[in-house]
């Protein structure tokens, strides 16, 4: 992280972390509103030139909102990667999303262009940010990102884990009909329909849910828990899921910013982990002021490792076709 404190003359001014969100549509309109309701910092929304008049106005609009939330947070738009120098943390969600029918791999001959890009300009002009890649599809994105722009594998992680667990978590508590903060639980793999819930170690208020649920009906909840992003691309039809995807990359920023070692599936890049090696995948991870300060390896059953095994297949094929 950059230094914060700067000494005037009239003694310590602080000045605030500084959030750049690369893409201001859907999500990145809600991860503006959200970071700044939770004041982690001084707000830019970036966009292609096109989209200019968006964000700018985006921002103006956010702006307007401080009167009736409070918080101070200033908020600009811009297209110039000129204003993006001296980024504390970069969030991407440039590119497109899906439309009903797609997966998640289609995106990939567009978006990895995008990405490429990206990844250039922030290498240029923020070498030392945080970056949290949130793009489709995902674990080829990020691991577009981290070879591209050279980062350190501590400094580039993917949001996926966070809204895939948060999904089972909210499909645990709709089903048992007690609180979603109870709820704890993990889905890890790849951001895709091979992604793999953790169902073993699930507990609402640390008793396993296997003692709660039917086995049918967990079986049920993996599976829906699979698809949650393409059920709601078939009711929009016409873009995915953003307000859950904003807020899980939110908790991430915020635990890099304030040094809270949060445990949060993330895709990470294994070196060995998992028995997987040089692959971005969903992975409890820790996140403090380091960035990705650790993955925590633990045993899994012979069932999950197959699991996993399949999961990282996919990645493999998505992330071969980078041609990185
Ligand atoms: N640089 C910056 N922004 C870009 C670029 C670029 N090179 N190319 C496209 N964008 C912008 C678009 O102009 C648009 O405003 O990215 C934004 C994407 O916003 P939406 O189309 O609203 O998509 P969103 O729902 O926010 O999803 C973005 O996240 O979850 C993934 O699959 C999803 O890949 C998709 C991404």
């Amino acid at each position: 992280m950059t230094d914060n404190l700067n000494n005037s003359s009239e003694g310590f001014t602080m000045s605030k972390p500084k959030i750049s969100l690369i893409g201001g549509g859907q999500i990145g309109g809600n991860l503006a509103l959200l970071a700044a309701q939770k004041e982690l910092g001084d707000i830019v929304i970036f966009d292609i030139p096109k989209a200019e008049g968006m964000v700018k106005g985006k921002a103006l609009d956010l702006m307007q909102l401080r009167p009736h939330d409070g918080y101070d947070s200033n908020i600009t738009g811009t297209s110039d990667w000129n204003d993006l120098k001296n980024t504390d943390v970069f969030i991407i969600t440039a590119g497109i999303p899906r439309k009903p029918g797609m997966d998640r791999e289609d995106l990939l001959g567009i978006n990895l262009g995008i990405m490429k890009d990206v990844a250039t300009h922030i290498k240029e002009h923020a070498p030392n940010a945080f970056v949290i890649v949130i793009s489709n599809p995902l674990d080829a994105m990020v691991y577009a990102f981290h070879k591209v722009s050279g980062f350190s594998k501590n400094m580039v992680v993917g949001m996926a884990g966070a809204l895939d667990s948060g999904r089972f978590r909210t499909f645990i508590a709709m089903e048992t009909g007690l609180s979603v903060q109870d709820v704890t639980c993990m889905v890890l793999g790849g951001h895709g329909d091979s992604m793999v819930p953790i169902t073993r170690l699930a507990t609402v208020g640390g008793v396993p849910v296997t003692d709660l649920i039917s086995p049918e009906r967990l079986k049920a909840i993996e599976d829906r828990t699979r698809v949650a992003g393409g059920e709601i691309v078939k009711l929009f039809g016409n873009g995915s899921a953003f307000y859950a995807p904003a807020q899980s990359a939110i908790e991430m920023a915020e635990s890099y910013l304030r040094d809270k070692k949060r445990v949060i599936p993330c895709a990470s890049l294994c070196e060995g982990e998992f028995g997987v090696n040089g692959y971005f995948i969903g992975v409890p991870t820790v996140i403090g002021a380091g960035g990705v300060e650790k993955i925590l390896d633990f045993t899994l059953t012979g069932d999950e490792k197959a699991e996993l095994n399949s999961t990282l297949d996919v990645v493999k094929k998505t992330v071969s076709e980078t041609g990185l």
